[in-house]
């Protein structure tokens, strides 16, 4: 990654931007013990979990595992690539990045800027086609039925894909694109060895992404038929997944949402319902790209707003998604309400039929998350009764036991008591008597995401690789220790070489750390870190970023190099079948207990 800029520029563009003040724009900074601890810009919170280290130049949120280093915070916090990020931070501190160093890029680098460059011309020859007199004819009419004006075509870039085989796979390999290239774009589609349009006579949709990029499309037909001679159509068609588009990392009209002025964001299922609405002056609205709401999109709200208002159909399916998405939600550290149309289908529908200010009011009247979880519930029973108000109630509780906030539950015990005519004592008492029965679980802590994605990360590892979650643990923790301190890396280093690490993310820190002390440098985590992504570099950070690496001495170097010895004796004996082998292994075993016996004397 960190190839395409010398790396002496690299180093120099770290050198010169120091994360506490790059960060302090964005985050007021406290300085607490060793690190500096503030509210985390990546997600919703009300107590500072975000540290962020001058020393090891890192930032790390144990709350929702953001984390990372100076160029990994510009990446994230103004979405930018790490080229772009680099770039910014070289310029910040007056550094020229060399040209022929920043145009020799990665394969794959190379590759998503081909399909992003295809994406909009692409977009382009659509739109054409819906401005051409002839071709778009039909399509006009269609976006004219649905009233959606001239303007909004242009905001939107809505264009046409025409029928026939092949149109834009022509205008495509006329700008010099490989068909091959066209169907990894999930623009062509290869059929009987032809390469066919994948969208034909179907209004298109681009989606855009907050930095501008045309990502994907969808595209709808125009008419109402489910099925034409026995043949189902589906109803939109979007772009496959690809290098640059990932459905649940992206959210349509986002790119317009963001520049509102409105604290929240109106979230629906339909991409006629954002245009619909936003024809209509309101702005502050995006769609998922017809899946269900995943947490990376809820985060990435909650990047540009405090709450987000939920506005989904107004049928069985709709009101399910919309559970989900209060809970997803939830998880990603937000807060959400509920919008509720009347008499319509979906958004796009309410609006054309009862108009913009109908619309604002509904918005307005949006019924916090837990208001329509109880409502829901209470449709299903008959409440005059009092069956009906004893499993009424007993579901209710239920609710409540998955609230945190003790002042909000003590609320709507208030109110669901008047509601039904039952005793706040007696429901009081029920909440009780379950949250008792579940104190063992409520006692636990709640396990931060990031928690959470450490551990699944750390299963995948067990399961992939030859190793267990406790010599994971005191591999991290020896790492840790050693690239603080040359004097435990040579206690460890004679005993255990990068290659003896279990697994490749630490075998590549370990080996990094090594080569760092032979040539006579310190460890910069910062630096290593550049050389990892995603799930590789939660588990990286980690090895850096853990709480109870702080403190060890040559003592802790002994005892880890001996767990880390036993731990890899159990997982042999676990595996092995032959027990000629296996009494081999049990002898060893015991002689190094004894060792251990005869230092702790
Ligand atoms: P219309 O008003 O009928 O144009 O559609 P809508 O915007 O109201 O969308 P609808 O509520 O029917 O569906 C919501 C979203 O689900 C759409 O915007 C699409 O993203 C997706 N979707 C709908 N139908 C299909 C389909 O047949 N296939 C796929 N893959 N996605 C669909
Ligand atoms: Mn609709």
């Amino acid at each position: 990654m960190a190839g395409r800029i010398p790396e002496d520029i690299v180093a120099k563009i770290y050198d010169e931007n120091d994360i506490i003040d790059y960060v302090s724009q964005y985050v007021t900074l406290k300085k607490t013990g060793r690190d500096y601890m503030g509210l985390c810009p990546f997600h919703h919170e009300k107590t500072p979990s975000f540290h962020v280290s001058r020393e090891k130049q890192l930032f790390h949120c144990f709350g929702c595992g953001a984390s990372g280093n100076l160029v990994q915070f510009v990446m994230r916090s103004e979405n930018l690539d790490f080229m772009d990020a680099m770039h910014m931070l070289a310029d910040r501190a007056g550094i020229v990045i060399p040209e022929n160093g920043a145009v020799e890029s990665d394969a794959q680098h190379e590759k998503k800027k081909r399909i992003l460059a295809m994406n909009k011309d692409a977009a382009r020859f659509f739109h054409g086609c819906l401005k051409d007199e002839k071709t778009g004819a039909k399509a006009r009419e269609y976006f004219q039925k649905r009233g959606i004006s001239a303007k909004t075509i242009t905001a939107y870039g809505l264009g046409y894909a025409p029928e026939g085989r092949d149109a834009l796979i022509k205008h495509l390999l006329s700008k010099g694109y490989t068909a091959a290239e066209t169907v990894e774009a999930g623009l062509g589609v290869s059929r009987d060895g032809q390469i066919r349009d994948k969208f034909r006579g179907r209004v298109m949709f681009p989606i855009i992404d907050v930095r501008g990029n045309v990502i994907g499309f969808g595209g709808r037909v125009m008419h109402n038929e489910k099925e034409i001679n026995g043949y189902t159509i589906p109803k939109y068609l979007n772009s496959p997944e690809t290098p640059v588009f990932d459905k649940g990392k992206n959210l349509f009209s986002l790119n317009l949402a963001k520049n509102s002025s409105e604290q929240d964001i109106i979230l629906c299922e339909g991409y006629m319902d954002v245009i619909s609405v936003y024809q209509a002056g309101i702005k502050n609205i995006v769609a998922t790209l017809g899946t269900a709401i995943t947490e990376n999109q809820a985060r990435l709200m909650l990047r540009y707003a405090s709450e987000i208002l939920i506005c989904y159909d107004m049928d069985e399916a709709g009101t399910k998604a919309a559970l989900r998405a209060i809970d997803v939600i939830s998880d990603a550290g937000g807060r959400s309400r509920v919008i509720r149309l009347k008499n319509a289908k979906d958004p796009d529908e309410y609006i054309i039929k009862n108009g913009v200010e109908k619309f604002r009011e509904a918005v307005r009247n949006a019924v916090p998350s837990t208001e329509f979880k109880i409502s829901l519930v209470k449709n299903r029973y008959d409440t005059t009764t009092a069956d009906g108000k004893v499993l009424f109630i007993d579901e209710t509780v239920n609710i409540f036991m998955g609230i945190k906030d003790a002042v909000e539950v003590d609320a709507y015990i208030t109110k669901v008591a008047e509601d039904v005519g039952i005793s706040r004592d007696a429901i009081l008492a029920k909440y009780r008597e379950k949250s008792s029965r579940n104190k063992f679980r409520s006692r636990i802590p709640q396990k931060s995401e990031y928690q959470k994605r450490a551990e699944r990360e750390t299963r995948r590892t067990v399961r992939e690789e030859n190793t267990s979650s406790k010599l994971m643990e005191a591999e991290k923790r020896l790492l840790g220790l050693i690239s603080r301190s040359r004097k435990l890396y040579k206690a460890a280093s004679e005993k255990m070489s990068p290659e003896d690490f279990s697994t490749d993310v630490y075998r590549r820190v370990a080996k990094r750390v090594y080569q760092c002390f032979e040539n006579g440098e310190t460890p910069e985590p910062a630096m290593i870190l550049n050389d990892f992504e995603g799930g590789d570099l939660d588990t990286a950070s980690g090895v850096f970023y853990n709480l109870e690496v702080y403190d060890g001495d040559e003592e802790t170097v002994k005892e880890l190099l001996y767990t880390i010895r036993l731990e890899r004796l159990d997982l042999k004996i676990k595996k092995e079948t032959n027990p000629a082998e296996l009494s081999k292994l049990f002898g060893e075993r015991e002689t190094l207990l004894a060792e251990k016996n005869t230092w702790e004397e």
